[in-house]
């Protein structure tokens, strides 16, 4: 059977934000996701109906499990935003992408040839741009400095290696993912439903953003269409400045948000982390665009309206 003939694909992180939503995705459009998990427990909990949870180390991905998928996708890595960035934090958030990265791919390529996963779609960040002004910045704007800057040039750096085995393969600049279950955006709408929202710093900071729904349904574009290689940024069209976002985000729950959080401050909260809040990156999707996609939700007011109104 050809790498490409099966309708299995390949998951890992399946459990966190991204994955489930994805995973959902696929089996609905007919695929049949296999989820390595580092709890298989917690992991069937969690995942969708229809998806198998199987065990594996967070590392080292189990001996065939890469074998004929139709594409394998790594979402898999420890939170960034769960903490200060201690040492030991700083080598946690490096290791469970780059190692895991490199392992993945070193296995696709002790597959026999006609084997291989049919793609390779590997998560990372907009973090890579660093912090960049008002620049415009698509995916051949060079990388910025920084740690998660660092962390994402040496991540796609492991995943573009599984093209030598003739992988395609797909890196995805992930913006700030809007859902209502997790991530970015209830932590952002909480302070403004207690009324103490406001912008971060002077809040002239571009963010990128995109609703999880463009978010998983460009993955499956990706995982189909054989001309989406090399990097593709994963962002809605308009990024906007934090000043808007945290107004609109107040618009849509209509509550009040003119507590200025002084960077000063954020940066007391946070340590270095908080470059990740103040910095500037004004991404725009030229690939997903190149592709034909189009986004259900190219509009801050109606991805937040989707995922916030009434709740
Ligand atoms: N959400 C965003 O706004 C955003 C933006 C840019 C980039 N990204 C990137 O996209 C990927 C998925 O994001 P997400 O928000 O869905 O992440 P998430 O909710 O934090 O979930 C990631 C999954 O990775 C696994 N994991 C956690 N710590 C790990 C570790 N130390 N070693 C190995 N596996 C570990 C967990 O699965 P198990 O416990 O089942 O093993 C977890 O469910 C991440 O790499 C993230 O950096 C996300």
């Amino acid at each position: 059977m050809g790498a490409s003939d099966t309708r299995r694909v390949l998951v890992t992180g399946a459990t966190g934000l991204i994955g489930v939503r994805l995973v959902r995705a696929l089996r609905d459009e007919g695929y049949a996701p296999q989820c390595l998990s580092r709890d298989v427990a917690r992991a069937a909990q969690r995942l969708p109906e229809g998806a198998e949870a199987v065990a594996w180390n967070g590392r080292t991905p189990p001996r065939g499990a890469l074998a004929g998928t139709a594409a394998v996708v790594h979402l898999a890595g420890e939170p960034v935003f769960a903490g200060r960035l201690t040492a030991r934090r700083r080598a946690a958030i490096r290791d469970s992408r780059i190692v895991s990265t490199r392992q993945l791919v070193q296995s696709m390529g002790e597959l026999p040839a006609a084997e291989r996963p049919g793609a390779f779609l590997c998560a990372s960040a907009v973090g890579y741009y660093g912090s960049r002004g008002d620049e415009i910045l698509d995916e051949a704007s060079p990388p910025g400095t920084g740690f998660l800057a660092e962390v994402c040039v040496d991540w796609e750096a492991e995943a573009a290696r599984a093209t030598a085995a003739g992988v395609r393969t797909c890196s995805l600049r992930i913006g700030i993912v809007l859902a209502r279950e997790g991530g970015a955006l209830p932590k952002m709408a909480l302070p403004v439903r207690l009324g103490l929202g406001g912008p971060l710093g002077d809040g002239r900071q571009w963010v990128p953003w995109i609703h999880v729904d463009d978010l998983v349904a460009l993955m499956l574009t990706v995982v189909r269409d054989a001309r989406a290689d090399g990097v593709v940024n994963a962002v809605a069209p308009e990024p906007v400045r934090n000043l808007e976002l945290t107004r609109a985000i107040a618009r849509v729950l209509r509550r009040p948000a003119l507590l200025r959080a002084p960077a000063f401050a954020v940066r007391a909260a946070l340590g270095e982390l908080a470059e990740e809040l103040l910095g500037s990156r004004r991404v725009l999707p030229k690939r997903a665009s190149e592709l034909g996609f189009r986004f259900r939700h190219p509009t801050l007011e109606t991805a937040l309206a989707a995922e916030l109104a009434g709740s």
